[in-house]
């Protein structure tokens, strides 16, 4: 699902014009540095991680988008809910 949602925030101006949003894909994270660092060039990700706890620190991150399987959604969640 990570796949689908990177594709679709690169194809939202196509579908929204004017869009009211430009998403930057600006992380990716995934269990290890070598698999994110991949995905990060596959799906067009500035930087890659692999621990998700990065992603939810860093203070330049806006939104989260969650695709890992079901039994991680809520701990990143709710890390992600209290960063803000
Ligand atoms: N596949 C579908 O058609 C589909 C449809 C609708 C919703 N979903 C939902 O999307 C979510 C993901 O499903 P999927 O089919 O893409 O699963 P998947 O197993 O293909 O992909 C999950 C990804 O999460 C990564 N991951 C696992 N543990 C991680 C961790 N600790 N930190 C970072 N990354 C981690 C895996 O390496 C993998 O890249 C699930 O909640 C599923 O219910 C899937």
């Amino acid at each position: 699902m990570g796949k689908a949602h990177s594709l679709a925030y690169a194809a939202l101006p196509m579908y929204f014009w004017p869009p009211p949003a430009m998403p930057i894909r600006s992380v990716i994270a995934d269990v290890n540095a070598e698999l994110a660092a991949e995905a990060a060039v596959r799906y067009g990700y500035e930087r890659s991680t692999g621990d998700w706890r990065r992603v939810v620190d860093d203070p330049n991150i806006d939104v989260i988008d969650i695709a890992t399987p079901n039994d991680l959604h809520a701990e990143i969640a709710v890390a992600a809910a209290h960063r803000g």
